[in-house]
């Protein structure tokens, strides 16, 4: 029987029940000391995800499916139709002369600040003399439904003068277009280890950007309240960055807004700041009318208003020796972020701390540019930056194999960051917890690596169509965010009278199972049953500035305040025990859903009926801030990350060389998770992971035409993986090692780190195009047949 039930049987402690409060009659303690009972273990086992059976029902509540409150109304976007171009006017009256209509809102109805309150401050809430994509939102239509608002929108007439559209990345560093300066990290002396190393290669390289095809698409639902308050279901992985926009954007005090957000039907950082607009414009609509206004984009309209993961290009030289150790690297990267900053400073900022993944890079040169140019202002995902960094450097080893005749594996495993010397980053941090050489060599073991790479190439030499190739790569990302003020977080736990558990916190469930971790955590503090804790809704009057859900440090950060707020909690319940049963606080212990002295045990919902008519506070706060952490901005050196998580894969692939069409036939992972607060969601996150960063290295292609428009806006032209892509052997492994740091339940962060394991994929069908034909490999990502084909014939 669960706390509830429990509760449900036995009624509720009324005030009725303890006429007199304190001098409550305290039921004899039954069992005699003994053996305690065992942990109950809620942590460290795999709970399915909290929201499991109501998401297959169909029972889970979406931002979408809140029941409509009277009167509420449905707004569409008008787009630019025009990359680049002076708006010279709006004609709305064939808009508004359409059923069900009811206003159009332009930038001059937004009361406050005209820029959105982005980090950059460069961003309008809706375009005006100027266009800057072909996709920006000018402003909305309002009508009775949905696709009345949507079909009015198209009828909307833009008056617009194209001006030069700048497209391409390079393009825009010649006319040094940017959003941002630049920025420029060395170590030691490139240009003379370059100099004077054995051999050179020098290249260039190009890897495309990501839609982020969460399932549920953006949307925002804002209500008026009474007196100038606001409250706004949002699907945002940031609630309380949506407060401080709409609030900045309606000229009212944060204190005004209220941002509430049960979950989210995926984000991968495409709802970090892109759910900030939606809520921001139906906010201005709401504000005009004075009714509830909702917000929800057609899944084209997502792909043309919102940003992508940033597409990358890489100019650079390296240096080596026989052994293939690198011997300085010069490295210019170029960020395409869109038409404006969003967060593209801290994305290139990561992908230039990714730059060394899993090796020392002792003479380095990194110039990081980050471009303007005309398209959709490209923001964070799932790695944030980290893959465009990681994806360079493994290509660079693959390229310096193949030139030197040796197995690639070799080559990575001569250049990885040592234990007592070479350990230090290029940002002056030093790798402290290296666990990679061992777990390469395991992954080398299971994997069976050396025997399969020779059974391909004696396959590969009987076939002259189907060729095979096979890679081992290695991630560490670094875990924390790099805006060290951000990695702090605030819980509440409260416990009701019948025992039953409530928790809220900062963060947002997007899928990834933070509430179920978070949930996971709170009950093994209280020592009861996962079943008797809830996780709520995020919610901005609850837990006020928290952090973006983001940077993979979900759990890190909320499960620890939710754990120190249940310690509270504990603390309290411990001391009046220690009280009832005459022994220290420290003798009374909290599991199997009971609270135990060395005179005995009570279930744990007696002990609170107790506490409550004694007076006990029976809720608390918690508070987490992650230590060590700290980093110069202006120099880019320090120790951002509080430590790393590392991985494995090795990936088999065939391509077909007549057609470029490839497959992934088989992946062996060995991913370092510390103890797993549970493995079923973290095995999860590392498949999910690593499938999603299949799909950005090899069938995911975002194509804008000469003028700028995004041609592959819809599913039918935008490929992720199905079903049918799954490698066909798909088999995941944990590293069998806490963390050395002390983090909630010596667990790692998981959520982003998988994603670089695909970049194994990219690698070994280089090695398979090797084999089809003698020569240096270029293969631009993604690795579509056309790619394929074309690195096979270059
Ligand atoms: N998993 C699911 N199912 N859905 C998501 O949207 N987002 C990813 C990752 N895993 C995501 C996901 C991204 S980009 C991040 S930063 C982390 O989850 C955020 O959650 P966490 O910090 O709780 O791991
Ligand atoms: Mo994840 S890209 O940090 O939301």
């Amino acid at each position: 029987m669960n706390a509830r039930e429990q509760a449900h049987n036995e009624g509720p402690v009324s005030r009725a029940d303890n006429p007199s409060g304190p001098q409550l009659a305290v039921p004899p303690v039954t069992p005699p000391p003994g053996p305690q009972p065992p942990a109950h273990g809620a942590a460290g086992r795999s709970h399915k995800h909290e929201s499991a059976r109501a998401q297959v029902a169909g029972a889970a509540t979406y931002v979408d499916d809140i029941a409509e409150v009277r009167g509420t109304l449905h707004a569409a976007p008008i787009l630019s139709t025009v990359a680049h171009g002076r708006l010279r006017g709006v004609d709305t009256r064939a808009a508004l002369a359409m059923p069900g209509v009811r206003e159009v809102i332009l930038a001059g109805d937004v009361p406050g600040d005209p820029l959105l309150a982005t980090f950059v401050h460069d961003e309008p809430v809706f375009a005006s003399s100027t266009v800057e994509h072909i996709g920006q939102v000018i402003g909305l239509v309002i009508a009775g439904s949905v696709m009345q608002a949507r079909r009015a929108a198209r009828r909307v007439l833009l008056d617009i003068d194209e001006l030069p559209a700048i497209l391409q990345v390079r393009d825009a560093l010649k006319a040094e277009n940017y959003v941002l300066p630049p920025v420029f990290v060395k170590r030691g002396d490139a240009a003379q280890a370059l100099k004077s190393a054995p051999h050179t290669l020098s290249g260039q390289l190009e890897v495309g950007g990501q839609e982020h095809f969460y399932l549920e698409g953006q949307v925002a639902y804002v209500l008026p309240q009474e007196q100038n308050q606001w409250l706004v279901y949002s699907s945002t992985q940031h609630p309380g960055e949506v407060q401080h926009w709409v609030s900045h954007a309606l000229g009212i005090s944060n204190h005004a807004v209220r941002v509430e957000c049960r979950r989210m039907g995926g984000g991968f950082g495409g709802k970090e700041t892109q759910a900030g607009h939606l809520a921001v414009w139906a906010a201005i609509a709401a504000n005009k009318l004075k009714c509830p206004v909702k917000l929800r984009l057609d899944r084209d309209d997502d792909f043309m208003v919102t940003g992508k993961r940033h597409p990358f290009a890489y100019d650079y030289s390296v240096g080596f020796d026989n052994s293939g150790r690198l011997h300085g690297l010069k490295l210019v990267m170029l960020a395409n972020c869109g038409f404006s900053a969003d967060l593209s400073g801290p994305v290139a900022d990561r992908a230039i701390f990714h730059t060394d993944n899993a090796y020392f890079l002792e003479d380095v040169e990194i110039a990081s540019y980050r471009c303007k140019t005309n398209t959709q202002s490209h923001t964070a995902f799932r790695g944030f930056g980290g893959p465009q960094g990681v994806v360079l450097i493994e290509s660079i080893l693959g390229d310096i194999a193949r030139h030197l005749g040796l197995d690639p594996l070799d080559v990575r495993k001569h250049n990885l960051y040592g234990i007592d010397d070479r350990n230090v980053t290029h940002y002056q941090m030093k790798v402290e917890d290296n666990i990679l050489a061992p777990l390469l060599s395991k992954l080398e073991q299971t994997s069976q690596y050396r025997r399969r790479r020779e059974a391909i190439s004696a396959w590969n030499a009987g076939s002259p169509v189907i060729k095979r190739g096979i890679a081992i790569t290695p991630v560490k990302f670094g875990i924390s965010f790099t805006a060290t003020l951000f990695n702090q977080a605030g819980a509440l736990v409260h416990v009701y009278t019948d025992g039953s558990v409530q928790v809220n916190h900062g963060g947002t469930e997007m899928g990834q199972g933070l509430n179920t971790k978070v949930a996971q955590i709170v009950a093994d503090e209280l020592g009861v049953a996962f079943e008797d804790v809830l996780a709520t809704a995020s919610d901005t009057s609850k837990i006020p500035n928290a952090s973006a859900t983001a940077a993979s440090a979900g759990t890190d950060l909320n499960a620890r305040a939710a754990q120190y707020a249940a310690r509270n909690v504990r603390d309290n319940l411990a001391q009046f025990v220690s009280g009832l049963d005459n022994c220290g606080a420290g003798a009374v212990s909290f599991a199997g859903g009971k609270i135990s002295s060395p005179k005995g045990s009570r279930p744990f919902p007696e002990v609170v009926r107790l506490a409550y008519a004694n007076r006990i506070q029976l809720w608390s706060d918690g508070f987490y801030r992650t230590p060590k952490i700290h980093y110069d901005k202006t120099t880019l050196t320090g120790r951002p990350f509080y430590y790393f998580a590392y991985g494995a894969a090795c990936t088999e692939v065939a391509i077909d060389t007549l057609t470029g069409e490839s497959r992934v036939l088989k992946v062996d992972i060995l991913h370092d998770v510390g103890t797993s607060i549970n493995p079923a969601i973290d095995i999860g996150q590392i498949e999910g992971g690593f499938v999603q960063g299949m799909g950005w290295l090899t069938t995911e292609q975002l194509v804008w035409n000469d003028k700028g428009y995004l041609s592959t806006h819809a599913p039918s032209t935008y490929k992720i993986p199905a079903t049918g892509d799954i490698p066909e052997h798909f088999k995941v492994d944990f590293w069998p090692e806490p963390n050395r740091e002390d983090n909630v339940f010596g667990s790692k962060a998981v959520g982003e780190p998988p994603f670089m394991l695909a970049i194994s994929v990219l690698e070994a069908l280089k090695e398979a195009v090797a084999a089809a034909r003698p020569g240096e490999v270029r293969l631009d990502a993604p690795a579509t047949a056309e790619n394929v084909l074309r690195a096979l014939k270059a």
